[in-house]
């Protein structure tokens, strides 16, 4: 989605926040939220995710910078009168009220009527499938379906935009899964704006329209999840957004496109130069381990190294396998179980390759 200011919802400019006066947890945030856009940050511990949110939210306000909801600054908004919706990992479902109840709470607040709220109430439950269970109470549903009243309760006073912090973080795998989906669908049947809080790469490549991965208070990179993967900038996202092989070394050839990287053994590797200080400075190279071949045809690659088998993870689809290339004993390579599959012991040395397009030069 276009990341000009016409079509932002929600607009950071230049936004930091600090706690104690001194450490900047967000250091100068700028970011447009496009109106219907499902967008997540994904990031580390720490990494100032929730504070963002908390700030947008309202309840947290901006050291510095200004916040904008449809073009209007909002710091001195109070968090009600935001239209925003929120939920977080516990499910924060009042335990004494019924279903019903906890979801007609948002609605009273705003003083709707009670026909109006009723129907609201059940609309929203029924789009998360709980309709039969309105007269219930928290502790009588499962967490899987806490969840799902907590995110109806989120839209059921339609929202302009959406906050869910790490809200499946308490789920298993299974039901995670199923519940990344479920959202997605929601999101795309209803055209609300989500910004979404994650630490787990692959609900947020799930889910996402666009993804801004934080490291240390700053966006790392902002992206859809199929160029985040295939076009990191950095060495932080190409290791942070899926598997990853990293080779370090020294530029020693640079043209406009590419670049030659000497790793500390003496091997020489062509790579696509994308984000490196220069001649004579280091780089970290990332290489995707489905990417890399085994057993070349000598010229159908223009790097070809010498290897050898450390381990062998059979994995079902794959086989998962340790290598060491270029002085390197850390290099994973994936090798799809199919058919003609190279069949490979552990200690066996072989010939491995990859193109110079998959291979990035990044910053160190
Ligand atoms: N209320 C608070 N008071 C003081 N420090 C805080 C507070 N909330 C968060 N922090 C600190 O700010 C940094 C960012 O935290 P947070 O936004 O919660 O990160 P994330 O959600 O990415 O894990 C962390 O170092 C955290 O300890
Ligand atoms: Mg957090």
């Amino acid at each position: 989605m276009p990341d000009n200011n016409s079509d932002a919802l929600v607009r950071f400019e230049n936004v930091q926040k600090s706690y104690d006066g001194e450490i900047l947890v967000v250091k100068d945030l700028n970011l447009n939220i496009a109106k219907g856009e499902f967008l997540t940050m994904l990031g580390p511990s720490g990494s100032g995710k929730t504070t963002c949110l908390m700030m947008l939210a309202g309840f947290e306000p901006a050291t510095h910078g200004e916040i904008y909801l449809d073009d209007v600054p909002i710091n001195r908004v109070p968090p009600h009168k935001r239209g925003i919706g929120m939920v977080f990992q516990s499910y924060a479902l009042f335990p004494h009220m019924t279903i019903g109840e906890n979801l007609a709470f948002p609605l009273e607040v705003r003083k709707m009527g009670k026909s109006e709220r009723d129907e609201k109430v059940k609309r929203a439950l029924d789009m998360v499938q709980l309709g039969a269970f309105a007269d219930r109470r928290p502790a009588q549903l499962s967490g899987g379906q806490q969840q799902r009243v907590a995110v109806a309760r989120s839209l059921v006073f339609d929202p302009d935009v959406v906050l869910m912090d790490e809200p499946l973080g308490a789920l298993d795998k299974n039901l995670r899964e199923q519940m990344q989906y479920e959202i997605k669908h929601i999101h795309e049947r209803l055209g609300v704006t989500v910004l979404y809080v994650t630490h787990d790469q692959s609900e947020a490549l799930t889910m996402s329209n666009r993804v801004a991965v934080f490291d240390a208070g700053i966006i790392q990179q902002l992206a859809p999840p199929d160029v985040l993967y295939e076009q990191p900038t950095n060495a932080f996202v190409a290791d942070f957004i899926g598997d990853n092989n990293c080779l370090v070394g020294t530029v020693t050839e640079e043209s406009e496109n590419s670049c030659v990287v000497q790793t500390p053994d003496g091997s020489n590797i062509k790579a696509n130069k994308i984000n490196i200080a220069g001649k004579g400075q280091k780089s970290t190279l990332s290489i995707r381990p489905e990417r890399v071949i085994v057993n070349p045809d000598p010229g159908q690659v223009p790097n070809i190294f010498k290897a050898k088998a450390l381990e062998l993870i059979y994995l079902g689809d794959h086989i998962r396998t340790r290598m060491e290339v270029c002085g390197n004993d850390q290099f994973y390579v994936k090798i799809p179980n199919s058919t003609h599959h190279a069949d490979l012991n552990q200690g066996d040395e072989v010939t491995i390759g990859w193109n110079e397009y998959d291979c990035r030069a990044l910053d160190n």
